[in-house]
């Protein structure tokens, strides 16, 4: 079954506690953190605290996605706090190998995250080295963005590479997620679907059904 990944990013942080008990407890399997430095993206959101802060919270898959430039420099802060899967921008830092490297020798799972801006081709040799893959469906840098269906073919060509190269990676699909899109993300083979504003701007009685409904 495809896994989902509420985004933080569309909480009310006075209620981040129980907001992401919630989502535990109707089912989510990741947690989705965002964090932008104002650098890589315009906005700006949160530090590896969050992470060290939402630990004890949940035991569900702490899945933070760097959205920042330099990466290398921060990764340890966050492999501390307790993320379970770190997934950065190859293009934001040149060592990009190497950072993959230190997640994995860490015991943390590595991953790519694809701007749309990059091709797959840019990002083969990653490829057999890492545990997911985020295909962005918006260009990074903000919650409740229309779904870009030219993202769509990468999802089929990941799939299709996986495959032909028995690899093992997730691939992950990552802004404007709904009702509707959620269903091409299935049909061209994503595993996991990150959800941000579908799930936290609807009614708190409703998260079982809303996370649900992107299966
Ligand atoms: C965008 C972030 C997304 C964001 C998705 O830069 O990477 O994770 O939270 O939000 P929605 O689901 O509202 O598009
Ligand atoms: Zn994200």
């Amino acid at each position: 079954m495809i896994k989902i990944a509420p985004s933080i990013l569309a909480v009310d942080l006075i209620n981040l506690k129980d907001e992401v008990k919630l989502v535990d407890a109707n089912g989510a399997e990741y947690i989705h953190i965002d964090i932008m430095d104002g650098h890589y993206v315009p906005n700006i959101t949160f530090g590896p605290n969050i992470v060290k802060s939402l630990r004890p919270v949940t035991n569900k898959i702490l899945d933070v996605h760097l959205m920042i430039s330099p990466v290398e420099k921060y990764i340890n802060n966050f492999i501390e706090a307790g993320a379970d899967i770190i997934s950065f921008h190859p293009e934001a830092d040149d060592k990009a190998l190497e950072i993959i490297k230190n997640i994995k020798n860490k015991n943390c799972k590595a991953g790519i995250a694809i701007h749309p801006n990059i091709t797959i081709a840019n990002v083969t040799k990653y490829l057999e080295l890492i545990d997911l893959v985020v295909v962005m469906t918006v260009v990074p840098g903000a919650g409740g963005q229309k779904f870009m269906d030219s993202e769509v073919s990468k999802i089929i060509e990941l799939k299709s590479i996986r495959d032909q190269q028995k690899l093992n990676f997730e691939i992950e699909i990552d802004g404007g997620v709904n009702k509707e899109t959620s269903q091409i993300c299935k049909n061209s083979g994503a595993d996991v679907l990150v959800a941000g504003s579908y799930i936290f701007s609807g009614n708190k009685d409703n998260y079982k059904t809303l996370i649900d409904s992107l299966r």
